[in-house]
């Protein structure tokens, strides 16, 4: 269940890059509200402005015009901010030093507490947070970035969620590195943030069929606009844009069956 805190709200916002012929709209006009415990994911083609709107969640950008808050204010302080809010991206090896063992990054990530927990404390919750994602702690004992691959480093990057806990959860594309099976993982631990640590969640993805299977809220993006929003089931089975009937249309057959079989189900006979 929601509760009715806002998490975000943005009223109109526009970000903008380049200048007169070459002006990219990457976020035009967007206006949406994202309540707490929600699961809201932003769908839509390359470049649709998906990453952009990501990062001003993030406070990594600022809209040039508009107006974006966090739980009722703008975002000033940016340490502040990721104590509660925190990121996985869609290339997990930006996001570690390769010259660090991966044991002693995910250690690290204690660093933007306020307070530190004790050593103790800190490798028992990395242990936990490896254990999360399915890795014991022996498989990445002593091993660097490079020694592990594309879909074990994306977990990683979730296990560092496990370890900080954070209030809200923005994932770009955490699942474009991995195959079939470690994909429906992620997106299972996931779910189990948001149950266990009542975590509100945007989850970035150009597929649909993924965005209707976690969602509560679909935003379908296309040009820099929300071009439609709604529940899952209303989105998916009657779409109101172009867009998402082309989204729709795009998505793997494996998850066409699955929103085909929800739909009757959730039809009366
Ligand atoms: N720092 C930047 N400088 C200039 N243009 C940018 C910058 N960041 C993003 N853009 C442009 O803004 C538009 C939206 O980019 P964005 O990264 O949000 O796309 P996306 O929806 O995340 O795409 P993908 O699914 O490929 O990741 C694109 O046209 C991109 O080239
Ligand atoms: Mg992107």
């Amino acid at each position: 269940m929601h509760n009715d805190v806002t998490i975000f709200s943005a009223d109109h916002i526009s970000c903008t890059f380049g200048s007169g012929k070459k002006i990219v709209r990457a976020v035009d006009d967007v206006s949406f509200s994202i309540a707490s415990e929600e699961i809201v994911s932003l769908v839509g083609g390359s470049g649709c402005g998906k990453s952009v709107l990501a990062k001003v969640m993030l406070g990594l950008i600022q809209p040039q015009t508009g107006k974006f808050l966090y739980k009722g204010k703008t975002i000033e302080n940016q340490i502040k901010h990721w104590r509660e809010v925190q990121s996985v991206f869609q290339d997990p090896f930006s996001c570690f030093n390769q010259f660090f063992t991966i044991r002693s990054q995910l250690k690290d990530s204690f660093n933007v507490m306020e307070k530190k927990p004790s050593n103790k404390e800190m490798e028992d919750r990395v242990d936990q947070a490896l254990l999360a994602v399915n890795i014991k702690p022996p498989e990445i004992e002593g091993k660097y970035p490079f020694e592990l691959s594309g879909g074990q480093m994306q977990r990683m990057l979730l296990a560092r969620i496990f370890i900080l806990r954070p209030q809200v959860l923005i994932a770009d594309e955490p699942t474009s590195m991995v195959d079939a099976c470690v994909r429906a993982n992620i997106l299972d631990y996931l779910m189990k943030l948001k149950e266990e640590l009542k975590m509100t969640i945007v989850f970035i993805t150009h597929d649909i069929g993924l965005a209707y299977y976690v969602s509560d809220r679909l935003f379908i993006m296309h040009k820099g606009k929300i071009v439609e929003q709604g529940a899952p089931d209303d989105v998916t089975l009657s779409p109101k844009s172009e867009h998402t009937l082309q989204l729709l249309d795009d998505i793997p057959d494996i998850h066409k069956e699955w929103i085909k079989g929800r739909a009757t189900s959730t039809v009366p006979a």
